[in-house]
């Protein structure tokens, strides 16, 4: 499997800082140093034939530089790009396994495996820094983007938090119809919705509509008109007995019950979340790096 540690933030912990994949997708393993994680993802991808750029930028408030990792697939229309990211940071807290150690290894170990094939679309990943300080990486990618690099990115795929203890598997309500109070996302996240459930469908699990107000590194994305999609297990919330029902795990209980605490550790990880919800980000990577009606036209 994939091993990866996470950057997280200066504190307690920092030996803590990793999670162990399963390697589903056949890609190669590797073995992240707990110092300078930033780096050694980024030599993993260029190691598999994608083109890494290192971009050193946001200034935090901890008066820290911190780093985006955007890997980029050879192939592909320029053009037409497809996105996909995660957050490789942590809270101060903790070690930030699930939050989000769990997402960035599903993107990376997607990446890993992406990059060697011959797409019709260009790919790119996304590694944001400093989003627990406020989306600042992310934030900061977009803002600096030209209009004409902007109206190139189709889509925006984020995964923070994808294998909550106690998780439901949720998809971002992109288009506003799951009663969950998140505002409709830019047209085209609609259609992202509806790949994901199609995938969950296609495997026999349930589903559910989540959060799309912006909470993490897609925000600064529907912001500007790119429509973007993605997958939440779940944070500080409480599981209803409806959901415990449909999904198991604990009624009453939060999703992650560790959420930005020390405890997010190795075993705040639930194994088969991890493992759907990574299928579900190699698929719709796969959809999209092969379609020609991209959610952004
Ligand atoms: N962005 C939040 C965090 O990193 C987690 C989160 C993701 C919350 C998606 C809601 C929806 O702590
Ligand atoms: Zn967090
Ligand atoms: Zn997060
Ligand atoms: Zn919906």
């Amino acid at each position: 499997g994939v091993i990866i540690f996470n950057e997280g933030q200066p504190g307690e912990g920092a030996a803590d800082r990793r999670t162990l994949l399963l390697g589903t997708l056949g890609a190669p393993t590797v073995n992240i140093p707990v110092v300078g994680t930033t780096y050694a993802v980024g030599e993993e991808l260029a190691a598999a034939g994608t083109t890494v750029t290192l971009v050193t930028d946001t200034e935090s408030d901890l008066n820290r530089k911190t780093h985006n990792v955007l890997a980029e697939s050879r192939w592909g229309d320029p053009d037409k790009v497809v996105m996909a990211g995660s957050h490789l940071d942590s809270v101060v807290e903790g070690p930030g396994i699930n939050d989000n150690g769990s997402g960035s290894a599903g993107v990376l170990e997607t990446a890993l495996k992406a990059g060697l094939f011959p797409t019709k679309n260009k790919l790119r990943f996304a590694f944001w820094g400093a989003e627990e300080l406020g989306l600042l990486g992310s934030e900061h990618y977009v803002a600096n983007l030209s209009a004409e690099e902007k109206a190139k990115i189709k889509l925006y795929l984020n995964f923070d938090m994808i294998a909550s203890p106690n998780y439901t598997f949720g998809i971002y309500d992109g288009d506003d119809s799951d009663g969950v109070g998140a505002p409709a996302g830019p047209a085209g996240s609609d259609q992202i919705e509806k790949l994901f459930e199609s995938y969950f469908k296609a495997i026999g699990e349930p589903y559910t509509g989540t959060d799309f107000t912006g909470r993490s590194d897609y925000g600064p994305f529907i912001e500007v008109g790119i429509p973007a999609g993605g997958l939440f297990t779940g944070a500080e919330g409480i599981k209803t007995a409806e959901e415990a029902a449909k999904f198991g795990g604990e009624a009453g209980v939060a999703y992650d019950k560790c959420y930005h605490l020390e405890c997010d550790t190795i075993d705040n990880i639930n194994d088969k979340a991890l493992r759907v919800n990574t299928g579900a980000i190699a698929t719709a990577t796969f959809v999209y790096a092969y379609s020609s009606q991209l959610p952004g036209g």
